[in-house]
């Protein structure tokens, strides 16, 4: 280990930064706290995702400190974009030397960075490990369980998570149930984000529409599938307005299945660019419900106690079902479920524990105790 303790933070693609700026607010707060200098954090932007909607406009809104190392790597088909993070990384790692890098989330960069540390003998932290939607045709899926099988510290969002890892016989001293991450950017943006009253800017009103956003290759890759969910939503616009920002992914196959022109036509079904922290943060707190396929917002909403439908067969997130607003729907039922919550058939849910905005702290507590336990056991 480095005399002093150096991190490396990995951060790619849109669903990381807002995990990523608690980690680092934590971490300026235990060196601004500590009389001796005895570590260091540098932050590396695999640039996965790279479009100023994308990246750039959460890095602002956040408050995050500009990457100390940007990999720029791109969009590509899996394993090219993959292996790419991967080279470019170990080179990082090679003349860095960190003694741990932080990885969040189930992005391809998690996983490509979390391989090259494991082979160098570097410790990965991961956060928001012990995720599991039992589904491996979804990329994040395999990202997570390579990803979790060679990780040092396994920092899960809740309980259900540190029973999947504790099934795949990962080891109990390594599970730390801290909260949820994604809730500490939530707790400290929220008024920020009350204040835009991004709804009026779109002409809507208060809890007078829904909002939508979908990018899952299983629900935008398939015209006929792709072209049933907007007919549904044009059903919807009808009854409320829709505000959704469209995903690059998914304005690529809209405009491939000749379905972005139509789309645009609908009356109350308002298509926009992707949109920044705040602006996303602001619309869904003031909406009737939301209709989505990430995983963020599945968290948030149950946080902020907004009805939300998943359009999935199945969720990594069950805690937003069992204790929050979350329900799946799937093209069979997409239009009941729109009934029933136009109709106001929906319960309120509750915040899970340790959703608390303090998640961060505990991470970066723990990752201290256990690197000075080990100095301690080196001496
Ligand atoms: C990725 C993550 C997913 C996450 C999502 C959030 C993986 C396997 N997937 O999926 O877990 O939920 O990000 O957004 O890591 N593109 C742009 N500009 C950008 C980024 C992408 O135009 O800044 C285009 C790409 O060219 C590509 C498409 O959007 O055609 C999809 O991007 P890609 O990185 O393949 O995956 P996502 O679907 O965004």
């Amino acid at each position: 280990m480095n005399e002093e303790m150096k991190v490396i933070i990995v951060a790619g693609a849109r669903p990381n930064f807002m995990k990523i700026a608690p980690l680092i607010r934590a971490l300026s707060a235990k060196r601004e706290a500590q009389s001796e200098k005895y570590f260091s954090w540098k932050l590396v932007h695999t640039g996965q995702h790279y479009d100023i909607e994308m990246s750039e406009v959460f890095f602002q809104e956040l408050e995050l400190p500009r990457p100390d190392i940007n990999i720029e790597v791109g969009s590509a088909s899996h394993a090219v974009q993959t292996a790419n993070i991967m080279t470019q990384f170990e080179k990082v790692c090679l003349e860095e030397k960190p003694d741990w890098i932080l990885v969040v989330g189930d992005v391809n960069s998690t996983m490509a960075c979390t391989l090259v540390a494991a082979k160098l003998g570097i410790k990965v932290g991961h956060v928001e490990a012990g995720l599991r939607s039992f589904d491996r045709t979804m990329p994040e899926e395999v990202n997570r369980l390579v990803t979790d099988v060679l990780a040092d510290l396994l920092f899960t969002p809740s309980e259900d998570a540190d029973k999947n890892l504790l099934k795949e016989g990962i080891s109990k001293e390594k599970i730390k149930c801290v909260g949820n991450i994604m809730i500490d950017s939530l707790v400290s943006n929220l008024d920020k984000a009350r204040e835009r009253r991004t709804c009026e800017k779109f002409n809507l009103k208060d809890n007078q529409y829904a909002f939508v956003t979908l990018h899952r290759p299983s629900n935008v890759d398939d015209k006929q599938t792709l072209s049933h969910i907007i007919s549904c939503l044009a059903k919807l616009s009808k009854d409320l307005p829709v505000i959704f920002p469209v995903h690059p992914r998914t304005k690529k196959q809209l405009t491939l299945y000749g379905l972005w022109k139509k789309a645009e036509k609908i009356t109350g079904l308002n298509l926009i660019d992707p949109l920044g922290y705040h602006d996303t943060i602001s619309l869904v707190d003031n909406s009737r419900f939301v209709l989505t396929d990430s995983g963020g917002l599945q968290e948030e909403t149950t946080f902020l106690n907004i009805p939300c439908l998943t359009l999935r067969p199945n969720t990594e997130r069950p805690i937003t079902i069992i204790q929050g607003t979350n329900r799946l729907t799937s093209l069979e039922t997409l239009e009941r479920d729109f009934d029933n919550l136009l109709n106001g058939n929906h319960s309120n849910g509750k915040i899970p524990e340790f959703w608390d905005g303090k998640t961060g702290e505990r991470i970066v507590k723990i990752l201290f105790d256990h690197s000075q336990g080990e100095s301690n056991a080196q001496i």
